[in-house]
């Protein structure tokens, strides 16, 4: 777990201002949840055979509950659906969220044990329309941050009618391979066949090659789904590789899968900055209505370290200097009339030398500093030194909140210069 200090968090406000801002542009409001979930909630919803479950929640005793840090956004979103009847409200519902999430993984680089997750969901609409959609934004908004090398893998897990016909098929394959397969996956093989395919062991990925493809057993409905899914991500431009392996570590999905990795940047091994897919059963399952669903998460951490260096754009900015008491009261209007224009202020109201207090004015990636010593005060005047240009001019008390507003904000002509 990590702290995220003021010196990096302007790559994290501007990350989440281009999620806010894709997400909106395609419908999406907001919902915060709490943190704290009753354990059974994810147990029930992301399936206890899985290493979520298994393995990686931080779950404590209050008093007579069992309660749960949350390890991901979509049980909670699922539950305050449920709970609030929101679709007595309306007939789709979409959702985004950004926070962090727990799982007591392995720390690697890209995978900490709180992480932050940007998430999506989309309640009421069948697809296959939303589910082109979701993945569409999600590739539109990784270029629009520079990532590059991006691998849109998706699938389908069919249905209540493919899954049974699959997992017959998948027992066959698997069960003489029992003797080849890690313990794990061994014990895997009847409670949850699908999650073997899943295994990280070296082992059981050599003894699942070749195993039958979910997307030869899709019923007929299940392939129409996938098949107009698969066209519609073609007339959007998204280039995207079918991965018929491809299982997520949550067992909640059915139909539409997806997972987007990239090769960019810093990552490493930890390369999946986005997955998700359809829910189509959690609601139900949950206590409420038969409501299909769908939706991703993207990890911010690794977006990150795919995104790479970037320049910082830092918003000019203004640095009062007074020198003496006089001139302090002085530098606190001016600052507090400067804010008012919508300009960013730091006073060094201490009481050290002017030297140093420059000196700070200087490192602090200001543009302009307002030096009010004395002799301002007795003439009605500040100092401007201009920290980029190495100019200084004397302008009058009583204009210098404007001067310096139009300079920093630049709706007007510099005011006593020609340059
Ligand atoms: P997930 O694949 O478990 O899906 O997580 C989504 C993303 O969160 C991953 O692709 C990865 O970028 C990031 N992530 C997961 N675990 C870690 C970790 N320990 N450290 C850093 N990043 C991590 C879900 O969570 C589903 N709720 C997605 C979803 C929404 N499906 C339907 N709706």
């Amino acid at each position: 777990m990590h702290d995220i200090l003021p010196a990096e968090i302007w790559r994290w406000q501007r990350l989440e201002a281009a999620f806010i801002e894709a997400a909106t542009l395609h419908g999406y409001s907001e919902i915060r949840t709490p943190i704290l979930e009753p354990t059974d909630l994810f147990v029930r919803s992301i399936g206890e055979s899985t290493d979520v479950v298994q393995k990686e929640m931080y779950t404590f005793q209050r008093h007579d509950d069992s309660l749960t840090l949350r390890p991901e956004g979509t049980a909670s979103a699922a539950r305050a659906y449920v709970q609030h009847a929101v679709q007595a409200l309306e007939p789709i519902s979409r959702w985004y969220y950004l926070g962090p999430m727990f799982r007591a993984e392995r720390p690697a680089r890209g995978r900490q044990r709180q992480f932050h997750q940007a998430g999506c969901e989309i309640f009421g609409d069948p697809g296959p329309t939303c589910d082109a959609e979701m993945i569409s934004m999600l590739v539109s908004m990784f270029v629009d941050l520079g990532i590059g090398e991006l691998e849109v893998s998706i699938s389908s897990l069919g249905g209540p009618e493919t899954r049974p016909k699959y997992r017959s098929v998948l027992l066959d394959f698997l069960r003489p391979k029992a003797a080849d397969l890690s313990e794990h996956s061994r014990a895997r093989i009847e409670v949850n066949p699908f999650r073997v395919l899943d295994s990280k062991d070296e082992g059981d990925r050599a003894a699942v090659e070749g195993a039958p493809s979910i997307l030869d057993y899709l019923s007929d409905e299940d392939r129409a789904h996938w098949d107009a899914l698969k066209t519609q991500l073609e007339a959007l431009e998204v280039p995207f590789r079918v991965s018929p392996g491809l299982v997520r570590g949550l067992d909640y999905y059915n139909r539409t899968l997806f997972e987007i990795s990239s090769s960019a940047g810093e990552l490493g091994a930890q390369n999946a900055l986005a997955g998700g897919g359809r829910y189509d059963t959690m609601v139900e399952d949950l206590g409420g209505p038969k409501i299909p669903a769908i939706g991703f998460a993207m990890g911010l951490e690794r977006i990150l370290l795919a995104m790479g260096e970037s320049e910082r754009v830092v918003e000019p900015s203004c640095f009062v200097v007074p020198m003496g008491e006089k001139a302090t009261i002085d530098g606190l209007v001016l600052a507090r009339e400067l804010r008012q224009l919508g300009v960013r202020v730091d006073v060094d109201g201490r009481q050290n030398s002017l030297k140093s207090k420059l000196r700070r004015a200087n490192s602090s990636g200001a543009r302009v500093c307002a030096i009010i010593g004395e002799s301002e005060i007795e003439t009605g005047t500040v100092q401007l030194k201009d920290l980029l240009q190495h100019s200084q001019e004397q302008v009058p008390r009583d204009r210098a909140t404007r001067i310096i507003a139009d300079r920093l904000l630049g709706s007007t002509p510099r005011a006593g210069g020609n340059d």
